[in-house]
């Protein structure tokens, strides 16, 4: 049999990234993120697809180098056709369009939250055995998304539980920014925490039914709480930015995983995984951790480099259609809105 080779592109938001497999295996992962954004507290749609534009062909002619495969070797090739910021995808997928008509290809349509679950399928050697087995619940945790998934195939995702409002990232990203702390907050909020007491303020948390979540209450209650003791003491966030921080991503912790416990109840399902950028949180793993040993589950939490957005989950999740036959054609558009399908 000959080999097959997919080439991933991803560009929902705001890193452009390209990544080759050989038969579902890793051969190269590029990823160029835009520090353009840092300057405006958030992604910025219009520079970051300009910023696209001008990374998509470095990007991708590296992603081949580093695989050391000509494009000419390519099977079909795999891309994020949403949801995400609409100028962002449209330079991915015309990229890819336009290459696989002209290497006469066919292309493979990935959704991006499909792909950030599929990230624990990626592998790196042929005996790579991480995944979790089917089916499991997915915990996916990012800037755009907070979703509780049980996963039954890579092409059967039921969203058990979501946000109705802000996701968890969004929600620590503007807490950061009302502190002053620079953008993306995550990472800042995760180091200063470290150092903090976490049950040094209380942040109020939501009463949702069922398994959705809501995270835009406990986002004005901070607002609302720090505007206060900043009329005090114009030095509060300087002088309390551990506690805070530490505060803020206890209770944050706590509402992911009450309601993850409780669709492990409900299911019965006990393999359970992190997926998404914000399973890069130290708070958010020492939980899961926690939660296994108690609770008795097997847990799966992919390696940093596949929690944000990255072209490696795209191309397996390609490579997964490839083997089924499920190519897209080339007049279907990008999506902006959030969907499994
Ligand atoms: O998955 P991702 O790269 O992009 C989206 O598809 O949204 O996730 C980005 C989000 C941002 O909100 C960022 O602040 C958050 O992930 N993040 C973190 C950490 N690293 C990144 N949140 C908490 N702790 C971290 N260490």
């Amino acid at each position: 049999m000959n080999d097959i080779y997919i080439l991933g592109i991803e560009s929902s938001c705001d890193d452009t990234s390209a990544a080759v497999l050989r038969n579902g295996v890793l051969l190269s992962n590029v990823t160029a993120s835009q520090d353009v954004h840092k300057a405006y507290g958030g992604v910025v749609p219009e520079l970051a697809s300009r910023a696209h534009q001008q990374n998509v062909v470095p990007v991708v002619d590296q992603a081949l180098k580093r695989a050391n495969i000509e494009k000419e070797q390519l099977s079909a090739i795999a891309f994020t056709r949403g949801p995400g910021l609409m100028g962002s995808l449209l330079v991915g997928v015309s990229f890819a369009k336009g290459l696989a008509r002209s290497l006469e290809i066919p292309l493979l349509d990935v959704n991006h939250l499909q792909g950030h679950v599929m990230a624990h399928f990626i592998k790196e050697s042929d005996d790579d055995n991480t995944a979790p087995p089917l089916p499991f619940l997915c915990l996916l945790v990012s800037g755009g998304n907070s979703q509780i998934v049980k996963v039954n195939a890579y092409n059967d995702m039921q969203v058990l539980g979501q946000t109705i409002d802000d996701a968890a990232g969004e929600a620590i990203d503007k807490c950061s920014k009302v502190m002053g702390l620079g953008y993306p907050g995550g990472p800042i909020i995760d180091r200063l925490a470290r150092q903090g007491n976490p049950e040094a303020y209380k942040f109020s948390e939501p009463n949702i039914p069922g398994l959705d979540y809501s995270f835009s209450g406990l986002k004005t209650s901070f607002l609302y709480n720090l505007r206060d003791w900043v009329k005090e003491d114009p030095d509060f966030v300087e002088h309390h930015k551990e506690d805070l921080a530490a505060s803020l991503e206890h209770t944050i912790v706590n509402i992911l995983m009450k309601k993850l416990r409780l669709a492990v109840k409900q299911t019965g399902i006990k393999h359970v995984a992190l997926a998404g950028g914000v399973s890069a949180n130290n708070g958010l793993r020492n939980a899961f951790h926690d939660n296994a040993e108690r609770y008795g589950w097997t847990i799966y939490i992919p390696k940093f480099s596949y929690t944000t957005d990255n072209a490696a989950m795209i191309g397996i999740t390609g490579y997964c259609k490839y083997l089924d036959r499920d190519f897209c054609s080339i007049d279907k558009p990008a999506f902006s809105k959030v969907t499994f399908k």
